[in-house]
């Protein structure tokens, strides 16, 4: 797919035009279709046309292989360690590396007419089509073959992953010949991918590949140059057609079970062979197919993981699986998931009438997000999902600042597992603090297992905020969904070790008041690290220091027990949420008068500027061209920081201190990183530009569809795709939760419907009632869609008590305030010491 910015991703998308070739993806609002075969990005639109279910991912590779970017099969958590050696050791550096492993690939199935095996890349297609549907959540694709022979052959095939039975795979493969028969051979495989001997790319895949960026690029997963895998078990039944595999990693020791059934349905007539090796297992099904009677081969797959169960034992639970399937029959499967995802998008379906293209890639974020994380249960949310080996397969802070918003109020219980596997790695976090001399938890920038995996600790454990972005999600969640309980019986243990943490990290100072900072950290923006009082971290240390005090408080009067409990298990003492009290009320928040805005961190201003007007889209982005030094000397950013915090702690900043600091960072943002066009496009929205705010809306919902950074192939944005749902709802929907950490929460609207749209329609699940918000130019609907209780809602000031069966309609005299074009580059302006802040580039020439 075309990237129309050049090689690196632009300021913002510089129009608000659909950047898709729409011969080859036609508009389809359920659908991503592609109707003709493009080998020039392969490993996009594998990434693309994935199919998962948060625990369970297939890469959209075709069937075939050999034409591939990368053969992809993952799931959630399957990892290999590894020790991290550091040129330079230091005292508490990361130690175990951790990246996600390719299982054993199912998808394979190849076929052969007349001895000629169908490849895509090569062969005369008449007609092509392969297809993602949402709302069955089927891969789908369709191919009209001339062989070399001359024979016109249709092959259809489609590839789903349950998201009921997590476990499953459904693969079927139909072929019929239509016009003389012709002798096939089908040849459906399990393959040991991870360490199998690479095979020689075709020219396809080697193009792919170089356009992915071959070399080295801090974003893609390590390779191993040894075997990963160790084969523990393997086997072919001749009488069923069933085949397995079973490995143990070398240095993790996860394990991992694989059973592939097959059925074949035809009126030609057949024989079948099976064949099982280390790391190969397979049926052979040679067929004389007549003209015009359709050869149909079902594939279901389970897969089993563990951390030290036996693979035998994992084989018998894919059998377990797979029996229960043949029993319950294949239809039972389709029909399921067509069920779940209909409750899905009751749930969560974002509507823009009249825009069928937009419309379309919405969808497509918003079934990205679901397949990374529907089934996750136990395990955290990718980077990637379960799309792509990009990043290794480890969680960050993505999961609670970008997928969470959107869990949380359409899909609460997968909110609450998220939440629960942070809660598994608290006694990691503990260990981890104690090792950075520190009280409390801190939880590791990246993990899979709940060690730190960032080697690269300035622009890693340094960012010591995500903690509190935890704490953030944890208090989302408990505002919008009054789970209570299970604040009370484990979560509110994260408040009170991440407290604990700021506590200790934070120091006080007695200037003309007595004020309490926190030195030596990274905010988001990693384009400037290890610095003090970074205002992001500093207002979400705040946060999460006051409401972790009200949650103790809270606890301590309303259920004497549960505080008990917690007193035990934390060593709790009665000061404590005192003392977090009083740091938050004294926190340090970085404040220029002279500006009028709120500095990154403490010394941010004395920095001159990177010219980033005129660098050359070549040096883009800078993180592939500049050593960090250079980037950290400058104001430039990654990604949104202040900005960010404008919007999720939007309370404690005024309108004109929000469009102050809005001016002022939205020119110097690189967007570099994928999570930066979403939050500044709600801020932009917020604070009045409205076409800027959809250009950078439109930057975000093709950032994969358009491979907007060059990296799609590596997997997809699960952060940008979750930020889409937050631009949408929060940035033109207007919908925010606001006061929870003082006790007072509301949920507000105050919209700002793009210019030229129809109208807006969002869902929202607050307290177990599903509210339906339609924005229009000059009014807004509100709806309860499910549920029997009441909501409170405040719209512009106005609370609405909104009741079952009761829609209101609200006038809206506009979309809030309106600014045009965007801020102005902030170089040239004078520091409040009276030196200019110049703008430079740095050559060395
Ligand atoms: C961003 C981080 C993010 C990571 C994984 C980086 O490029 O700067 O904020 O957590 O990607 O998505």
């Amino acid at each position: 797919m075309n990237a129309p910015e050049g090689p690196g991703p632009s300021h913002v998308a510089p129009s608000v035009a659909d950047p898709l070739d729409r011969t080859r993806f036609p508009v389809d609002e359920w659908r991503l279709v592609e109707t003709r075969f493009d080998g020039s990005d392969l490993g996009t639109t594998e990434s693309l046309f994935s199919v998962g279910n948060g625990y369970l991912g297939l890469r959209g590779n075709y069937s075939e292989s050999r034409d591939a970017y990368q053969d992809g099969t993952f799931i959630n958590g399957f990892h290999e360690t590894w020790p991290i050696s550091h040129a330079e050791e230091a005292y508490g550096f990361a130690r175990i590396g951790q990246t996600i492993v390719n299982v054993p690939d199912p998808k394979v199935i190849r076929l052969y007419v007349d001895d000629e095996p169908l490849q895509v890349s090569v062969a005369d297609l008449i007609e092509y089509e392969r297809a993602l549907d949402f709302r069955d959540g089927v891969l789908s694709r369709e191919l009209l073959w001339r062989t070399p022979g001359g024979k016109r052959v249709s092959v259809r095939s489609t590839r789903m992953v349950p998201l009921e039975q997590r476990h499953l795979a459904v693969l079927t493969f139909e072929v019929t010949l239509l016009d003389q028969h012709a002798s096939l051979a089908i040849s459906s495989q399990l393959v040991n991918r991870q360490d199998e001997e690479v095979e020689q790319p075709t020219p396809e895949a080697e193009l792919a590949g170089a356009a992915a960026g071959g070399g080295a690029d801090p974003r893609k997963a390590e390779a191993f140059d040894r075997r990963v895998l160790l084969p523990r078990l393997h086997g072919a039944d001749p009488e069923t057609a069933r085949i397995k595999l079973g490995y143990r990693t070398v240095q993790s020791g996860m394990t991992v079970g694989v059973v592939a059934d097959h059925a074949l349905e035809t009126t030609s007539s057949y024989s079948m062979s099976v064949h099982s090796e280390d790391d190969l297992a397979k049926v052979i099904y040679r067929i004389a197919a007549e003209p015009g009677v359709p050869v149909r081969l079902t594939k279901t797959v389970a897969f089993h993981t563990a951390q030290t169960v036996p693979p035998r034992e994992l084989i018998d639970r894919c059998e377990r699986t797979l029996d229960r399937t043949r029993e319950e029959g294949i239809a039972r499967q389709y029909a399921a998931q067509r069920a779940w995802l209909d409750d899905f998008w009751s749930r969560a379906d974002v509507e823009v009438p009249g825009q069928p293209a937009l419309q379309q890639a919405i969808r497509w974020n918003l079934f990205a997000v679901l397949q990374a994380s529907a089934r996750a249960e136990g395990q955290g949310i990718a980077a990637k999902g379960v799309s792509g080996s990009g990043y290794g397969g480890h969680y960050f802070w993505d999961t609670e600042i970008y997928v969470m918003p959107f869990l949380t109020y359409t899909m609460p219980w997968a909110a609450r597992n998220a939440l629960r596997f942070r809660y598994s790695l608290l006694g990691n976090a503990r260990h981890r603090a104690r090792e950075l001399s520190q009280k409390g938890a801190l939880f590791p920038w990246r993990t899979i297992n709940g060690h730190e995996a960032s080697a690269y600790y300035a622009a890693g454990t340094a960012q010591y905020h995500i903690d509190a972005d935890i704490a953030y999600a944890l208090s989302q969640y408990v505002g919008a969904t009054g789970d209570e309980e299970f604040l009370a019986r484990e979560a509110v243990d994260i408040f009170v070790e991440t407290a604990r943490l700021w506590a200790d990290l934070g120091f006080w100072r007695d200037e003309s008041r007595r004020t309490f900072h926190i030195h030596g950290v990274t905010g988001p923006d990693e384009y400037t690290t290890v610095v003090n009082d970074n205002l992001y971290t500093n207002v979400l240390a705040r946060f999460n220091l006051r409401r972790a005090a009200r949650a103790v408080w809270e606890l301590q009067r309303d259920d004497p027990d549960a505080y008990e409990a917690l007193v035990r298990r934390t060593g709790l003492s009665v000061e404590e949420p005192d003392e977090w009290a009083e740091a938050a009320q004294a926190m340090s928040i970085p404040f220029d008068e002279f500006l009028g805005i709120h500095p990154q961190d403490a010394h941010f201003l004395e920095r001159e500027m990177w010219d980033l007007e005129n660098t050359p889209l070549e040096k883009r982005p800078l993180l592939l061209h500049y050593h960090p030094l250079v980037i950290y000397r400058f104001q430039v950013l990654k990604q949104a920081d202040v900005v960010l915090a404008l919007y999720l702690q939007g309370e404690e900043f005024t309108a004109e201190q929000k469009k102050a600091d809005f001016d002022y960072y939205d020119p110097i943002t690189t967007g570099d990183s994928t999570l930066s066009a979403v939050m500044q496009s709600v801020m932009a929205a917020e604070v009045g530009y409205h076409e800027l705010a959809l250009r950078y809306f439109m930057s975000a919902l093709f950032v994969d569809l358009a491979d907007r950074h060059n990296n799609t192939a590596d997997g997809v944005h699960v952060a940008s795709t979750g930020g889409v749902w937050s631009a949408l709802v929060s940035g033109f929907g207007g919908f925010r939760d606001i006061g929870s950490a003082a006790g007072d929460q509301q949920w507000q609207i105050d919209p700002r419907l793009p210019d030229g749209w129809e109208s807006l329609t969002y869902r929202v699940t607050l307290h177990g009632t599903r509210v339906r918000v339609t924005v229009r130019p000059t009014e807004l609907e509100l709806a309860v869609e499910h549920g029997t209780d009441p909501v409170p809602l405040c719209v512009r000031g106005e609370v609405v008590k909104l009741a079952p069966g009761a829609p209101v309609v609200l006038p809206l005299e506009h979309q809030g305030p309106r600014l045009e074009g965007e801020p102005p580059y902030p170089a040239g302006i004078q520091r409040a010491d009276g030196t200019v802040i110049s703008a430079i580039i740095p050559t060395g020439d």
